[in-house]
């Protein structure tokens, strides 16, 4: 089986690629390095053992998006733009890259041929949770940026695709909040600049690259005040992909499914978690709440487990230990 990963090296993509490459796909790597550099492919060959093919190109380009897709069986589309406060200054850009570049590769799949398709959805579409834990039953929400707003309209974008081709398979999955990084510490989550994510904050103040998190709101109706959320190992979540490929590639038509752990952690318990991982202080201080920011969320994933059989199997230590392992070789602390 031949898959395509748009996107393929970037954070989650390239911990999916180990893991399709370890149970002997073959991976073709569609990406136009807008955010991740094409060292990933030396890593990924020094994990595995197999070089994935590389095409560079962007998904909105529909000669080279079609002559990629000769030959494949399905698609994983990882390629978008994801920081939700960039989305707000940079709304065309995040609708052009997200969505008109779903639309190109749907585009450049109906000319191939290509009919099943898994989508890097989000938990955002679930906008402000009005129940917990979220299932893929509760109504989706209104997602308070433009980033969000694109996942849920490429979601419906899909759904209206499988009713017109009773043919064509859509499974979107909808991430909770993927963290840490492969066990070799070799490939991880490096974002340009400060990073908005808790975790590589974290872990940047823990390397001493930044001084001081800034844990924003601790007023929340939540055990401790500050924000709940459900964690996931990035490696479970590429497991996940691994799942859904024998069942996008067996079903037809539109589905939802959540990955996630089921169980949410606070702020304050991850700065605790990475403290005991790494042996090292983070210091915080308290700020406002960010603006969009919901208290809580957190996944049923019985779904995932009925359809796919998976389950995330890694712990908020083992999140953090190997985030940890990224960071410190990241900033040269362990060789
Ligand atoms: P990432 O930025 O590390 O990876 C995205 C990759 O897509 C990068 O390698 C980038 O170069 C490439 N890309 C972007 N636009 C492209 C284009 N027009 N053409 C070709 N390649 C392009 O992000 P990630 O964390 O790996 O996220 C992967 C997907 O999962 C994204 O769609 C993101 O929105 C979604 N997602 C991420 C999270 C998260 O917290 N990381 C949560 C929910 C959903
Ligand atoms: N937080 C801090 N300080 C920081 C960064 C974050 O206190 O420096 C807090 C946030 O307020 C929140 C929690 O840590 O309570 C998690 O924040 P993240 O920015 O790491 O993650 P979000 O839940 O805001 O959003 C992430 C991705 C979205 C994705 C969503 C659900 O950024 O793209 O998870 O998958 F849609």
């Amino acid at each position: 089986m031949k898959i395509l990963l748009t996107g393929g090296m970037g954070f989650i993509g390239s911990h999916t690629a180990t893991v399709l490459l370890e149970a002997g796909y073959e991976v073709v790597i569609y990406d136009n390095l807008c955010n991740s550099n094409a060292s990933v492919l030396d890593s990924l060959e020094t994990i595995t053992g197999k070089r994935p093919s590389f095409v560079k190109g962007d998904i909105r380009d529909l000669t080279a998006m079609t002559a990629a897709l000769t030959g494949i069986d399905a698609v994983v589309h990882f390629a978008g733009l994801k920081a939700v406060g960039e989305s707000v200054a940079k709304p065309i850009e995040y609708y052009d890259n997200n969505v008109h570049g779903t639309l190109v590769l749907l585009e450049a799949m109906k000319k191939t041929g290509v009919k099943r398709l898994i989508f890097s959805s989000s938990s955002t579409v679930y906008g402000t949770p009005t129940t917990l834990p979220l299932t893929e039953e509760c109504p989706t929400g209104t997602p308070t940026n433009p980033y969000g707003r694109s996942k849920l309209h490429i979601e419906e974008i899909l759904a209206d695709v499988c009713i017109s081709d009773p043919d064509f398979s859509a499974v979107c999955l909808r991430y909770f909040n993927p963290i840490g990084a492969h066990e070799s510490g070799l490939i991880g989550e490096n974002p340009n600049g400060i990073p908005n994510n808790l975790l590589p904050y974290v872990a940047r103040v823990a390397s001493g690259t930044l001084e001081c998190l800034r844990v924003f709101g601790n007023d929340y109706p939540t055990p401790d005040g500050t924000g709940v959320r459900d964690y996931i190992h990035v490696m479970d979540l590429a497991e996940g992909h691994a799942k859904a490929l024998p069942y996008v590639l067996n079903h037809k038509g539109w589905i939802a499914i959540n990955l996630g752990c089921g169980r949410g952690y606070s702020v304050l318990e991850v700065v605790k978690a990475f403290e005991k991982a790494s042996g090292r202080k983070v210091p915080y201080q308290i700020m406002p709440r960010r603006d969009g920011d919901i208290a809580a969320n957190w996944a049923d994933p019985k779904r995932a487990f009925e359809l796919l059989g998976w389950k995330a199997e890694r712990n908020i230590d083992d999140m953090c230990r190997d985030s940890w392992h990224y960071e410190a070789k990241r900033s040269g602390i362990e060789a």
